[in-house]
């Protein structure tokens, strides 16, 4: 069975295939523009899809060796995201599905993330316990099969990534911040000040905002002002802002290890790119001799390849999409919830 997958839920246009179950192509086109404008501007996201979209697909089969017409099945990224962008790569998949008469599956992007650590030999083994961390989206999930999947927590206001690139800006680093806070973190102190780590009253949730305003408050109070902060000092505040957050990540899903019979720890999203919770995550996985999967970095941001995978799975589990079916720009509530 061949399928294609295509993601454009923000500033990554991503073409995928998947030839009898093994993945040959995963195409990324980062739209990296946003960066002088210091966050992604949803209307030039829409056009750089729609420039893309079309010619990735061509790339994506030419690299499989395959033609459209050998494609069994579409799948493509529904929501969460920006609406505008989800609509050129959602609406593209639907017309090619559509005119080739091949079925389609909307995917939930999360559930993608969710599911991003069967891309590697080694995979996951349900139950499995994953931590979804992006810039949109910070959710600790209890995943029993390919389709019962259960949310312990979330984030009650700022998602980590966001986390990070908002204290990026505040120590002047171009968006996305998260690669300059962990770039500046290795040569600082994690230990130098001691940024809060938010306890919630629910027992998997997380909190972000506080710990953004208390790096604010750092900086306002001891060198009066956000452009003030030398060189020398960003260090510092990076490495101890970043362990408070891995703290938060880490804590919760050792929590979560204690309740909920485990095989395996997964980790998904952008910030599983992180160096510093990457090795964290191993050792407490190693602690509790659980098996630990975290996928190479072209499956940890947004990609095509979780989606097509998804897409199959859901397939292999009977569900068909009707053509009416349209992307939602929020996560739809409750979905993550035991039946
Ligand atoms: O999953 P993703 O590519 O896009 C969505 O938000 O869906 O995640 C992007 C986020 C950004 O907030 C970025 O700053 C963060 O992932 N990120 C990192 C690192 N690389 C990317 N955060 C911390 N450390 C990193 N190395
Ligand atoms: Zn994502």
């Amino acid at each position: 069975m061949n399928v294609l997958g295509i993601e454009s839920s923000c500033d990554e246009t991503s073409v995928a295939v998947i030839v009898n179950d093994k993945l040959t192509s995963n195409l990324i086109s980062s739209q990296d523009f946003h960066t002088k404008y210091g966050g992604v501007v949803p209307e030039l996201s829409s056009r750089a899809h729609l420039q893309i979209v079309k010619p990735l697909v061509e790339d994506a089969l030419e690299q499989s060796n395959i033609k459209l017409n050998d494609i069994d099945l579409i799948a493509a990224t529904a929501g969460p995201g920006l609406i505008g962008a989800l609509l050129v790569g959602f609406t593209f998949a639907k017309g090619l599905a559509f005119s080739l008469n091949k079925p389609f599956i909307a995917v939930n992007h999360i559930e993608g993330h969710i599911f991003s650590g069967f891309l590697m030999d080694e995979k996951p083994v349900f139950p499995f316990l994953v931590l979804v961390v992006s810039g949109g989206h910070t959710l600790l999930l209890y995943v029993k099969s390919f389709t019962e999947i259960i949310q312990l927590g979330t984030t009650v206001d700022d998602a980590a990534g966001e986390a990070f690139d908002k204290v990026a800006k505040m120590l002047g680093f171009d968006y996305p911040g998260g690669p300059q806070i962990q770039l500046a973190a290795q040569k600082g102190n994690p230990a130098k000040i001691k940024f809060p780590v938010s306890k919630l009253s629910e027992e998997f949730n997380f909190s972000f905002s506080g710990l953004k305003t208390a790096v604010l408050r750092y900086i306002q109070k001891n060198y009066g002002g956000l452009n003030e902060v030398p060189e020398s000092d960003k260090s510092d505040i990076a490495a101890s802002f970043q362990s408070a957050v891995l703290k938060a990540l880490l804590q919760n899903t050792e929590k979560a290890l204690n309740k909920y019979e485990t095989n395996s720890i997964s980790l998904a999203g952008g910030v599983a790119a992180n160096n510093e919770l990457r090795n964290s995550m191993t050792t407490l996985a190693t602690k509790y001799s659980k098996k630990i999967v975290i996928p190479e970095l072209q499956f940890c941001g947004d990609n095509a390849a979780m989606i097509a995978f998804r897409g199959k799975t859901l397939f292999d589990a009977g569900r068909r999409d009707p053509f009416s079916v349209k992307p939602y720009p929020s996560l739809p509530k409750d979905c993550f919830q035991p039946s």
